[in-house]
């Protein structure tokens, strides 16, 4: 079905995306291997070399960071957005951007298919899937991985037939997704989900206990919603993320455990290390509880969680998403200052807070005698605002209480 067909590979290097290609090729198709640079590190060797030698009619590198950070992150931080209320959604949000590059480089080398490498038990197929349902639904998404059912040691022997090489080094019994906004870390011995993680799980983040006895102190400053600095210091916001994520994540901040409620209904266990991620909007909170009304505080929340379900959910280009995007963007006008944070052994503690438009104010809050508070006025306010709870009780009697106390 797939023969003398154009398909464009998301391709890692590794031996997953490597048995695609071949498999591609195998059914008739004309591969083509794309390679995104989100942020992930360094690639194992040519990866376009090897591409081309496993049989892909083509190969394309592409930066992607900085698409990655103005177009996925930034909203997502703008948006305190919190998977199950810890997980800041970095693998989530690359996804719908792989998808967009895939389908982009469809258009350029005319082909009529996109693939991936995801497995049938996890998100990231939702998110391609939908994602290309989304953007481009004339063209048809193929995930050899899923829909062949290899496991690893076929994998290895089908490598090992088609001249594909095989990773030497004992594999890493770890599962890992990594771009610039967070690491995950899956499977091993992590499925037992009261196995503590032993270090090796770790690259990020020093363990709390080995961070160091002195406390580091930070200053981000923000504008309109998004960090510009950090110590003063004015910077990009990849290479911002870059910074902090070495600074907090050698005071031990940023590691995160946690049962989590995947699309496809199964609960699973994520280890993640996220040290820019988790203090960037811990900052930003917090600035905005400076900066914004309590009710649009209150109504904020509301939409962060729609927000962070449809991120999650592989619904990242759909009019819902976009429309939300509309109302945190409105609400993001006055977050400016700066936050100050103390680093310590795992911890990250929010000490202080400026903006220019600051809602707090002194004279209204502090205790002196001479506050602008017109404390006469709340005898008047409070009477009305407990007028139903009065009435309800002349009528009813009391709710709520074990005994009645009329
Ligand atoms: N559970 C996270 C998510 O759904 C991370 C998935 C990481 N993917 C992986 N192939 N290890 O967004």
């Amino acid at each position: 079905m797939l023969d003398g067909q154009k398909v464009v590979l998301a391709y890692s290097g590794g031996l997953d995306t490597s048995v695609c290609v071949k498999w591609l090729e195998q059914q008739g198709a004309i591969p083509y291997a794309l390679y995104l640079d989100l942020g992930q590190g360094e690639p194992a060797g040519d990866v376009k070399a090897k591409a081309l030698k496993i049989g892909a009619a083509d190969a394309f590198i592409r930066d992607a960071k900085a698409e990655f950070v103005d177009e996925y992150v930034a909203p997502a931080i703008k948006a305190n957005a919190l998977y199950g209320g810890k997980y800041p959604l970095f693998t989530a949000l690359g996804r719908p951007l792989i998808a967009k590059k895939l389908v982009e480089a469809a258009r350029e080398v005319g082909a009529t298919h996109i693939a991936h490498g995801s497995t049938g038990k996890g998100n990231d197929q939702v998110r391609f899937d939908v994602t290309t349902a989304s953007i481009a639904p004339d063209l048809t998404v193929v995930a050899p991985v899923r829909d062949w059912n290899m496991s690893r040691p076929e994998e290895m022997a089908y490598a090992e037939e088609h001249g594909i090489p095989v990773p030497t080094t004992k594999k890493s019994p770890y599962s890992v997704d990594e771009n610039l906004f967070g690491r995950s870390i899956e499977a091993g011995p992590l499925e037992d989900p009261d196995h503590e993680p032993t270090e090796d799980v770790f690259e990020l983040t020093t363990a709390p206990e080995d961070a160091p006895n002195e406390p580091r102190y930070i200053e981000l400053g923000f504008e309109q919603g998004l960090p510009v600095s950090l110590d003063g210091e004015a910077m990009p916001l990849a290479g911002l993320i870059a910074e902090l994520n070495t600074i907090a994540g050698a005071h031990g901040v940023g590691r995160i455990d946690m049962i989590e409620d995947r699309l496809v209904g199964i609960k699973s266990r994520e280890i993640y290390e996220a040290p820019a991620a988790l203090t960037i909007i811990q900052a930003h909170q917090e600035l905005e509880t400076l900066t914004l009304t309590k009710d649009v505080l209150r109504f904020k929340t509301t939409v962060e969680q729609r927000y962070t379900e449809l991120t999650y959910e592989g619904l990242w280009f759909t009019p819902l998403k976009s429309a939300l995007d509309a109302f945190i963007g409105e609400t993001q006008k006055t977050v400016t200052g700066t936050v100050r944070i103390k680093l310590y052994k795992g911890n990250s503690i929010v000490v202080g807070r400026t903006a220019p438009n600051a809602l707090y104010s002194k004279d209204l809050a502090t205790y002196d005698p001479n506050s602008t508070f017109d404390e006469a006025a709340a005898a008047g306010f409070i009477a009305l605002w407990g007028l139903p709870a009065r009435q309800w009780a002349g009528v009813n009697g009391t709710v709520g209480t074990k005994s009645t106390v009329i």
